[in-house]
């Protein structure tokens, strides 16, 4: 087991790579722990916690809301839930977001943390501090800042995901690889295709996800992309300026994602495609870099073109709207280089042109 910790201003949480789903009851007192789990969590290693006080929830996208929070302060209520308890959230992003919400702000804060059961929750959601529920079709309006104690990721879990949600999970570590540089770049170029491929083949063998003579080079990966996210963290808790760079292809991709309904971290793929290519027009980055950077992304199969005429203008709609815009302008998270991310405050307008211009060109 490998340990990392993110020393940030809201606490210090503990990110515990490779440790056992089964072993939670070694962090935490079994009569003072709830448990916030997703009901897929709950049929598949649910007996494990029998001992536990347990609350489960659908973990789906559209329960990511004030009534399922409100939901779970009564039950919370009818547990006696008080400074001493510890809330332990099982599940993908939506869980985890929840969980946080509803600890920073139960009794103005308890004692909790997350077992993140999704690639894409292990790499991103569940770490960092940022906790949040949707609001009047609004993603993550309502939220707070605040750390979890602990965070065990656990690769084994991975094996029932399907490989639609996997691939989403790739989509962030590939961000984190181009915002490093470097080896980890370079070794994602090497041998992300054999990762993929194989976990395709051999979804639930024991050794799926172990794949070179090292161990397992899936749990290296999310190694990798949490040191880079923790470094910036540590720096940023509160996305006054660096932390922006973690939004690097976000921003259509938070458009792409509702215009076209597909996972999170497949937009992303295609939200960091369009960041390359914008940059490129702009005279930042080199085509041969954006050349790798598209090898790479090519890897994960998820199409990198921005569909057709009409979800174009979805996408356009949706950017109008984003919540992070300042007036007509918006953060726009650029590359020079692999390893080289920088941000810039532009209007709204140019993005939209980008758009226009980059479907023509395709
Ligand atoms: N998902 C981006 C961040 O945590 O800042």
């Amino acid at each position: 087991m490998k340990t990392i910790t993110v020393t940030a201003k809201s606490g210090k949480s503990r990110l515990l790579i490779n440790e056992k789903l089964k072993n939670l009851h070694k962090y935490c007192n079994i009569d003072e722990t709830i448990i916030i789990m997703d009901k897929n969590i709950a049929r598949l290693y649910g007996n494990s916690f029998n001992d536990f006080k347990t609350i489960i929830i659908d973990g789906s996208e559209k329960n990511k809301n004030i009534e399922t929070v409100v939901n779970i302060y009564k039950k919370l209520l009818e547990f006696s839930c008080d400074r001493h308890s510890f809330i332990v959230g099982i599940g993908g992003g939506v869980v985890t977001d929840i969980t946080g919400f509803v600890s920073s702000t139960f009794l103005r804060g308890i004692r909790y943390a997350f077992v993140p059961t999704t690639l894409l929750s292990q790499v991103d959601a569940a770490v960092g501090g940022k906790n949040g529920v949707n609001f009047m079709e609004i993603k993550n309006i309502i939220g707070t800042f605040s750390q979890p104690d602990f965070v065990i990721i656990d690769t084994d879990v991975l094996k029932t995901l399907d490989k639609k949600e996997f691939i989403s999970g790739i989509g962030e570590i590939i961000k984190c690889s181009i915002i490093s540089g470097g080896e980890f770049f370079d070794l994602l170029v090497n041998n992300l295709h054999n990762v993929i491929s194989e976990f395709g083949k051999n979804l639930l063998p024991e050794n799926a996800l172990a794949w070179n003579k090292e161990g397992n080079l899936l749990s290296y990966f999310i190694e990798e992309s949490l040191k880079i996210k923790a470094d910036i963290v540590e720096k940023d808790e509160k996305e006054e300026g660096l932390r922006k760079v973690l939004n690097f292809g976000h921003t259509l991709a938070h458009a792409i994602e509702i215009a076209e309904n597909i996972p999170h971290g497949a937009a992303v793929i295609k939200g960091i495609k369009f960041s390359c290519d914008f940059s490129t027009k702009e005279g930042f980055l080199d085509i041969e870099e954006n050349k790798k950077i598209t090898s790479l992304l090519e890897f994960t199969g998820v199409s990198l073109s921005l569909g057709i005429k009409t979800e174009q203008d979805k996408i356009k709609e949706t950017l109008a709207h984003d919540k992070k815009k300042k007036g007509d302008t918006i953060d726009f998270i650029f590359i020079k280089n692999i390893g080289d991310i920088f941000i810039s405050n532009i209007k709204i307008e140019k993005v939209m042109e980008a758009i226009d211009d980059m479907c023509i060109n395709r």
